[in-house]
């Protein structure tokens, strides 16, 4: 209790403390169903947590620098913030509800794949991260921090991968990327 009320009330409904000048702020959103990619079960909005309250992407993400998934956090990861963050927006709070209702049914939401290689190809995750740097996710991602809905902006394609491998001098070896 004391802890909370030792906190700014613009802390606890997750505004910024800091003078908001210098930050992005997120847009608010009305209609949703003009945005790219698919609809997910919440409306976990990365340009909110990584773009206006600056969340690194490796908090969540973190298993993008040692593993070949990177993974999608778990609900314990969200809940660690979201017991106290209720939301300062009704759209926010009733979001955020889903996170806790899910956590309290033990139900974690299905999140829709988005980026999905064909099973013939192999892509190491964490290799990429190691040579090209944590904060290399934009160059094949996209401005995540500034998208309200995950899409997909690379081809994904083999011409794509091909294309980096040579900028990088990186091998262009068949069975580098194919069983
Ligand atoms: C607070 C936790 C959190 C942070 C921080 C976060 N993400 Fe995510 N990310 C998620 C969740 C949850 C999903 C699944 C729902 C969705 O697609 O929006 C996801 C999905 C994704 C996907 C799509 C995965 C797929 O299915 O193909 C990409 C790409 C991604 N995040 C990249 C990033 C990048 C880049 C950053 C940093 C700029 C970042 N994330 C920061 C929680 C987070
Ligand atoms: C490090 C703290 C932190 C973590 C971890 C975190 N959030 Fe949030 N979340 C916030 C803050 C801050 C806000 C903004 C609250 C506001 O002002 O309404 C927010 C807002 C939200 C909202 C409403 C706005 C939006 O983004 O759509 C949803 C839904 C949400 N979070 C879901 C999640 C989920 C799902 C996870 C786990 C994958 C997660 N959060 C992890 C801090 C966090
Ligand atoms: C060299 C390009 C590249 C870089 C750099 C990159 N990714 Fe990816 N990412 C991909 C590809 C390709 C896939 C699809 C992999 C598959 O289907 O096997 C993917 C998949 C993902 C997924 C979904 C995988 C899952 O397990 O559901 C997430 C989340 C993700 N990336 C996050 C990140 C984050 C965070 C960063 C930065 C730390 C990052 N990526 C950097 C190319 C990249
Ligand atoms: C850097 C990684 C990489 C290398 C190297 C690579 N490929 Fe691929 N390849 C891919 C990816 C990713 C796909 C799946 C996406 C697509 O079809 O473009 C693919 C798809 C294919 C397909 C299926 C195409 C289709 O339309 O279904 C064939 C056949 C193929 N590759 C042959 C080769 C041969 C032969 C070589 C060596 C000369 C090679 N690949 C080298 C990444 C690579
Ligand atoms: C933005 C640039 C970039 C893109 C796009 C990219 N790669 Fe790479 N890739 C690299 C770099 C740099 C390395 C070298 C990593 C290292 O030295 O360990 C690498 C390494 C690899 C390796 C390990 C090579 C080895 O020697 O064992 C594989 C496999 C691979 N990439 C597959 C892919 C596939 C499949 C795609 C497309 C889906 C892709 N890459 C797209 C930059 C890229």
């Amino acid at each position: 209790m004391v802890l909370i009320l030792a906190l700014p009330p613009a802390a606890l409904n997750g505004q910024q403390a800091q003078p908001a000048s210098s930050r992005y702020t997120a847009p608010v959103i009305t209609d949703t169903g003009s945005l790219k990619g698919p609809r997910q079960p919440i409306f976990f909005r990365h340009d909110v947590h990584t773009g206006q309250d600056q969340i690194p992407c490796m908090y969540c993400h973190y298993s993008a620098a040692i593993s070949s998934e990177p993974g999608i956090p778990a609900l314990q990861t969200c809940m660690g913030c979201h017991q106290l963050i209720g939301g300062g927006p009704p759209s926010h709070q009733a979001e955020i509800k889903k996170v806790r209702d899910a956590w309290r049914e033990r139900k974690p939401p299905e999140w829709i794949r988005i980026h999905a290689l064909p099973g013939f190809v192999r892509f190491p995750h964490m290799r990429h991260i190691k040579a090209l740097g944590t904060q290399a996710c934009v160059t094949c991602h996209g401005d995540v921090q500034k998208m309200a809905q995950v899409s997909q902006v690379s081809t994904l394609r083999m011409g794509w991968c091909v294309r980096c491998h040579v900028k990088n001098n990186v091998t262009r070896d068949c069975s580098v990327c194919h069983y």
